[in-house]
């Protein structure tokens, strides 16, 4: 692979991986089984290690988990919480062990013992002991810094509040699996189905879900069990060996797993992992493989860490279940973000204990590759969890006749183009403003605080609004009494609502029928149309009129308005072409017309020539406190200021609030002038 091509891939599979982390981590609700999610992984890992030159700082190979959400405080872990590298096959476990056996210059005759136990299928916990008293428990994180949910882990009845015993250490951060069995998943969802909650989708999202609630009156009634493996900060080292440790652990009163073995030789370790994959389905909890860890507490310390991983630890991942079935049909769902995702339709099949239906094809490019055909017989997989795959079809047993798939290029939804971008797998519809699958996303979009700023008009009305059919456009939210009947009496009575809130809902309605062009603009939600994007284009085209005609014509990419467009500072190809092609769909010129009949678009203010920093060249760092950054940076813009995101010899001023780091350095370096915000604010003659 060129060193250009391999660039762009590590850019998506950190793109693709940072996504998948959030879902799983953030939102306990991943999209992908953990067996594609470790070959993205894996994929990066080996382009990496043929460019080592092109590691990039947000690389997923640099990373653990996903950093603590807001809900939380946050905690620090004493020792870093790290992940495990994976072992796929016996070749791997035996590489691991070698590499234990070189790093340790072991000699032939010395043995290498290493534990073997089950690797749980929950999240991780830290729970810090101090003078043997539970003080502060935390989720993993980032590894580094985790979130506080101490209230809701002490009403674990596995976790002791004290420790047992006179021989405690005066600090222990011990770590270990919350997790959830299958029976009482089993149970909690029949009551979440029965109370009208939405049901979880496997144990380790009802685990994570009842784990990170606000209330811990919440989490106590869930029943949650945790096992001890591991410990972080320890004032003393709970014994010499792993074996010793986990032992101690148990006398302190922690569940640990009964199935822990210490195994003497790689042949006595695959046997274990065979006796632990036959047992998998009767554990009564999930499990997606076994943990190897050298014994010896004085050669983990000497293997020490690799990046995010000990060398000493392996997880040998077991592979994922599958089965054969036929497939009868391939619909197209449009997402939320107008991308089409094929589904495969299949006849029922268990695997792994669970019924699939319908299995994810991905993209188009996935349905060529495993050249998948309506009618075909093929491989469907789960990896204990999520959304089932197709792993392979199955030619000899194609039905004679049967046609390769050919991917839809008009959205199934609305009937607009659906198009896919230069280094994009995914076909998205074009028809964003008047799409219906897409309805949602745009419509909080358009009411958004850079957009229209409608206030009082929250994500949760628009979704009632939608669901009751009082708004399917942008357009219908200026029509909301005239075409629907709708005035602020009809609004009072609604649930949540009351006369004062629908008459500000109105009130802030009618204040945005006259509003700024460059917010018109962002509002239409064009993909890779953000604000300083319409900001530029309202500078270049100035009036309403003149945009929507110039864009109409540059819809056709061959014309003279499509290379202005793309003349225009910052607007590059990928940009001037979506533009073109949300032109190009006559719903949405449509839309855009209904919108221009009912607001007073206002014409773009050019950029003051003659103020104290127009022509200069602005950065921001570190926290602003008077004014968000896109204020910030839309004010000085007006001003006739260049704002830049990185410092360079070419910087004119660095605005710096507290935080600032490394770009505070480069200014220093280049002698660049750097002022705080409050003298940013006197420059230019306050906010
Ligand atoms: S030992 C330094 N033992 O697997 C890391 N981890 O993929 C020590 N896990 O973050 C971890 N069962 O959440 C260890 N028996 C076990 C485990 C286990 C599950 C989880 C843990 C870890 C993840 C890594």
């Amino acid at each position: 692979m060129p060193e250009a091509d391999a660039a762009r891939e590590l850019e998506r599979l950190a793109r693709e991986i940072a996504d998948h982390d959030k879902r799983y981590f953030a939102e306990d609700a991943p999209c992908v089984s953990d067996a594609d999610y470790d070959a993205l992984k894996k994929r990066n890992a080996a382009i990496e290690a043929k460019f080592p030159q092109l590691i990039r700082p947000d690389s997923p190979s640099r990373r653990v988990g996903f950093a603590a959400t807001e809900k939380f405080g946050k905690v620090k872990h004493g020792v870093a919480m790290l992940s495990l590298d994976n072992a796929f096959s016996d070749k791997d476990v035996t590489d691991f062990l070698e590499r234990v056996g070189r790093f340790l210059s072991l000699g032939a005759d010395e043995d290498l013992a290493i534990t073997a136990e089950p690797k749980i299928d929950g999240l991780s916990a830290s729970l810090r002991y101090e003078k043997g008293r539970f003080v502060l428990g935390a989720t993993r994180g980032d590894g580094e810094v985790g979130e506080d949910v101490t209230a809701n882990l002490r009403t674990l009845g596995d976790i002791p509040h004290v420790l047992k015993g006179c021989d405690v250490p005066e600090v222990i951060e011990v770590r270990g699996e919350v997790f959830m069995s299958h029976a009482d998943f089993a149970s909690l969802n029949k009551e979440q189905v029965a109370l009208g909650e939405k049901a979880f989708a496997n144990p380790r999202n009802a685990a994570a879900g009842s784990l990170r609630q606000l209330d811990a009156k919440i989490t106590k009634r869930r029943p949650l069990k945790f096992f001890a493996y591991t410990w972080g900060e320890a004032s003393k080292l709970p014994g010499k060996t792993q074996t010793d440790a986990i032992e101690a652990l148990g006398a302190w009163g922690f569940p640990t797993n009964p199935l822990m073995k210490r195994c003497a030789s790689v042949d006595e370790i695959l046997k274990y992992y065979e006796k632990i994959a036959a047992k998998r389905a009767s554990l009564g909890y999930d499990i997606d493989g076994v943990v190897y860890k050298v014994d010896r507490l004085d050669w983990q310390q000497r293997l020490g860490f690799v990046s995010r991983a000990p060398r000493w630890a392996v997880a040998h991942k077991f592979p994922a279940e599958q089965a054969e079935t036929e497939l009868f049909e391939i619909d197209i769902q449009v997402g939320r973000t107008g991308v089409l995702t094929p589904v495969a339709r299949l006849k029922p099949v268990t695997v792994g204990g669970v019924v699939v239906t319908n299995a994810t094809l991905h993209n188009e490019d996935e349905i060529a590759r495993k050249d998948v055909r309506v009618g075909d017989t093929v491989v469907v997989q789960r990896a204990g969890d999520v959304i089932p795959q197709i792993v392979r079809t199955i030619v000899e047993k194609r039905p004679k006749g049967a046609k390769a798939f050919k991917f839809p290029e008009v959205c199934p939804v609305c009937g607009s183009h659906a198009v896919r971008e230069e280094g994009e797998v995914a076909r998205r519809c074009t028809g964003g403003l008047i799409c219906p699958a897409q309805a949602a996303e745009r419509l909080k979009h358009f009411v958004s605080r850079n957009a229209f700023d409608i206030e009082g008009f929250g994500s949760k009305h628009v979704d009632a609004f939608l669901a009751d059919r009082l708004i399917a456009h942008p357009s219908d939210i200026f029509l909301l009494e005239k075409k629907f009947g709708a005035g602020p009496s009809a609004i009072a009575a609604r649930e949540g609502w009351g006369p004062q809130s629908a008459a500000k809902l109105f009130a802030a309605i009618e204040a945005r029928r006259t509003v700024a062009l460059h917010r018109f603009i962002f509002a239409l939600g064009i993909r890779h149309v953000g604000e300083s994007t319409a900001r530029a284009l309202a500078l270049n085209y100035g009036t309403v009129a003149q945009f929507v005609a110039a864009m109409t014509a540059a819809a056709d990419e061959v014309s003279t308005a499509f290379a202005e467009l793309n003349a225009i500072e910052g607007i590059g190809d990928t940009v001037a072409k979506a533009i073109a092609e949300f032109f190009e769909e006559e719903h949405n010129r449509a839309e855009v017309a209904r919108l221009l009949e009912l607001l007073d678009i206002e014409e773009a203010e050019k950029p003051k020539a003659d103020t104290a920093v127009s022509g200069k060249t602005i950065v921001f760092t570190g926290t602003l406190e008077k004014m968000g950054r896109n204020e910030a940076k839309a004010r000085a813009e007006s001003l006739g200021a260049k704002v830049a995101g990185s410092v360079s010899a070419k910087t004119d001023i660095l605005v710096a609030g507290p935080g600032a780091g490394s770009k505070l350095k480069e200014a220093e370096k280049h002698g660049v002038k750097v002022i705080s915000e409050d003298e940013w604010l006197a420059l230019i003659g306050g906010r």
